[in-house]
């Protein structure tokens, strides 16, 4: 047996510092024989510098070979002046595309000791666990036409929302199948109200649920209106299936329930490689962060909890993803905070560094 492969792309600003906790626990898992095989390169403003492109294609080509990739984060004012096309967000959309990683999961959770920092009330976020599945490859991200083109005596911009059937199938089944082993719930968004992928995303989602997956609880809503609800009482969702760009908006906004951008992970997922494996692709919903990058302020638990998710989706090792699930919880039960989680009464502050310390020494605790 070869070990499993991972490939790391820690990327710009807090990315690095989060990795290299992350680092920490995958050689924990090291010494207790769980080896994975650890490959770094370059992705983002970090692959600018060196290659003059966001993402080189023999990165591109590892990424493609690897059983999962792990991604710190990209972006930063730096590169606000680069031209579109070299940007470092690029070459995570080009991750994604290339890798067709359609299904997006993101689950927002509530750890209990959190929930008093949340802005919503506690008795609103206490307990939470929704997921949202976000669609990851298609629709106004990638949609053609696109670009900025003059029109007389002005410029017009121009991006396309698209969506095929199978594409709207192949996600819908992702949200199906993981609600079976949740809450057997799912929720559909989009606007059909004003929007004809809308209606189309409507319609596929209530033929697929008819045909293969009567037995789970389907509803549907605006994404404006779903929007209102994930504040007013997110506890009514189990799974939310979604397109790209709603996707990107309700899991900023689910994120925040649970109380700061630094806890939450999320997993990319793709069609199955030859080893049974899926294509995937696993990274914090956190951005770059350039604002307190390199001050051991961000907090490496939305990274670490991303690894969680690649020991249960790529490695089949749920047992692990638990354990390190509740390494991290029990840290918080402590008491130890990053700079993000500040403002409680009795709460230690922690550097990023001391957190991943912290989270490895309830790992040893635990065995
Ligand atoms: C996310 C991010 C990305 C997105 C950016 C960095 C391209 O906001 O993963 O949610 O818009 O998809
Ligand atoms: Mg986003």
């Amino acid at each position: 047996m070869t070990n499993p492969s991972l490939l790391i792309l820690p990327g710009d600003g807090i990315g690095p510092e989060v990795m290299a906790e992350v680092r920490k626990v995958i050689d924990w898992y090291g010494t207790r024989g769980v080896t994975f095989d650890v490959s770094e390169d370059l992705v983002g403003g970090a692959a600018y510098d060196v290659h003059g492109t966001p993402l080189h294609d023999d990165t591109m080509a590892k990424a493609q070979e690897v059983d999962a990739v792990l991604l710190g984060a990209v972006g930063g004012p730096k590169y606000d002046v680069l031209d579109f096309s070299v940007k470092p967000e690029r070459g995570l959309l080009r991750l994604r595309k290339e890798m067709d990683l359609f299904a997006n999961l993101r689950p927002a959770q509530c750890f209990d000791a959190l929930a008093d920092f949340s802005s919503l009330k506690k008795d609103v976020v206490a307990g939470l666990d929704i997921m949202i599945i976000r669609e990851l490859t298609s629709g106004v991200y990638f949609g053609e036409p696109r670009g900025i083109h003059r029109e007389g005596n002005e410029r017009v911009g121009i991006n396309t929302q698209r969506y095929t059937e199978s594409e709207i199938a192949r996600v819908a089944r992702a949200a199906f199948e993981l609600a079976r082993k949740r809450g057997n719930k799912v929720c559909s968004m989009e606007k059909a109200n004003v929007m004809e992928s809308g209606i189309l995303w409507r319609d596929v989602v209530t033929e697929v649920h008819a045909a293969e997956y009567p037995d789970v609880e389907l509803s549907h809503m605006y994404a404006d209106a779903g929007a209102m609800q994930l504040t007013r009482w997110p506890k009514q969702f189990d799974v939310i299936v979604t397109d790209n760009l709603f996707g990107d908006l309700l899991s900023d906004l689910a994120a925040m329930l649970t109380g700061s951008l630094g806890m939450l992970p999320s997993a990319s997922l793709g069609l199955p490689m030859a080893n049974g494996r899926p294509k995937a692709l696993y990274e914090p919903v956190h951005g770059s962060a350039p604002d307190i990058a390199g001050q051991g302020k961000a907090n490496p638990i939305a990274c670490i909890l991303s690894f969680a998710m690649a020991l249960r989706y790529s490695f089949d090792m749920g047992a692990e993803a638990t354990r390190l699930e509740k390494a991290v919880e029990d840290v918080l039960a402590d008491g130890l905070r990053t700079a993000d989680l500040l403002g409680e009464e009795g709460v230690t502050p922690v550097s990023t560094a001391a957190m991943g310390d912290a989270i490895v020494a309830k790992l040893s605790a635990s065995v």
